[in-house]
């Protein structure tokens, strides 16, 4: 069975002791930090308007008209900080048969035995699930948003189609928000996985017991640093 390809432009070996390897970018940080500072944002104003038990959370952005304005803003900036790690890594998120057995043996890597599991390449079946689940919500988001702008789209929808995108909008809200919780808790939990999004570089380690797949195709390509190539330690 011909393996997909799971490399993306800029992922590298270096060479030395221990083997270190680069997974992202400086631009895919910027861009993924700039992203998730948007959603916090995001979260925190759309939350002050969600209920007047977190009214108070409007002080942060100036108070209720404030955050009434700036809220809109901040989603846009979140779809454009969404759209540009979608185009770098939609391609290495696209299922593969690997997903397939990863997915049969989820109890064996929720139990901690992730040695089990079988090779998993760029991204795992549960990072690829967020990550899709991400983008259909965040379209979902900009859609109702845009409906409910009214500032300057009041005058082309009825107040029952806004209603109802009201309603889409805050229940969107709730599993964009729970996605994230496992979002960060993934990557938490997965030593060594912040280091990844904070420096770009992981260890041989790391990628040999997370990523082995993807470890491997890139030792096996010529794409190495200082023009050296290190095999993973098996
Ligand atoms: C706010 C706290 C956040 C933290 C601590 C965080 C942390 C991380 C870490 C450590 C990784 C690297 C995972 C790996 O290489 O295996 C990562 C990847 C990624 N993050 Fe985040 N993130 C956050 C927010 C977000 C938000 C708000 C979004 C999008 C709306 C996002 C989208 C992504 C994407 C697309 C990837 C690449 C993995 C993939 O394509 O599946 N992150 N994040």
């Amino acid at each position: 069975m011909s393996e997909r390809r799971e490399v993306v432009e800029g992922d590298a070996l270096e060479k030395g002791d221990p083997v270190v390897v680069v997974r992202y970018s400086t631009a895919a940080r910027i861009n993924h930090w700039l992203t998730a500072g948007g959603f916090v944002l995001l979260a925190l104003s759309g939350l002050a308007l969600f209920h007047p038990s977190l009214y108070f959370l409007t002080g942060l952005f100036g108070g209720g008209q404030w955050t009434r304005a700036v809220h809109p803003w901040f989603g846009v900036f979140l779809f454009l900080g969404f759209t540009g790690l979608f185009l770098r890594f939609w391609k290495v998120n696209l299922w593969s048969p690997a997903d397939g057995s990863w997915l049969k043996n989820i109890h064996t890597f929720l139990a901690g035995d992730e040695d089990k599991m079988p090779e998993v390449g760029r991204f795992n079946f549960a990072q690829k699930a967020v990550f899709w689940w991400m983008g259909i919500l965040i379209l979902m988001m900009i859609g109702t948003g845009l409906v409910i702008w009214d500032q300057y789209f009041g005058a082309y929808t009825t107040v029952e189609q806004k209603r109802i995108a009201v309603l889409v909008h805050s229940l969107g809200a709730i599993a964009m928000i729970c996605i994230l919780i496992v979002h960060v808790y993934g990557a938490v939990w997965a030593r060594g996985t912040m280091t990844a999004m904070v420096k770009g570089k992981v260890t041989g380690g790391w990628a040999f017991k997370h990523h082995r797949m993807w470890f491997r195709q890139l030792a096996r390509s010529a794409k190495t640093n200082h023009t050296h190539t290190a095999t993973p330690a098996e």
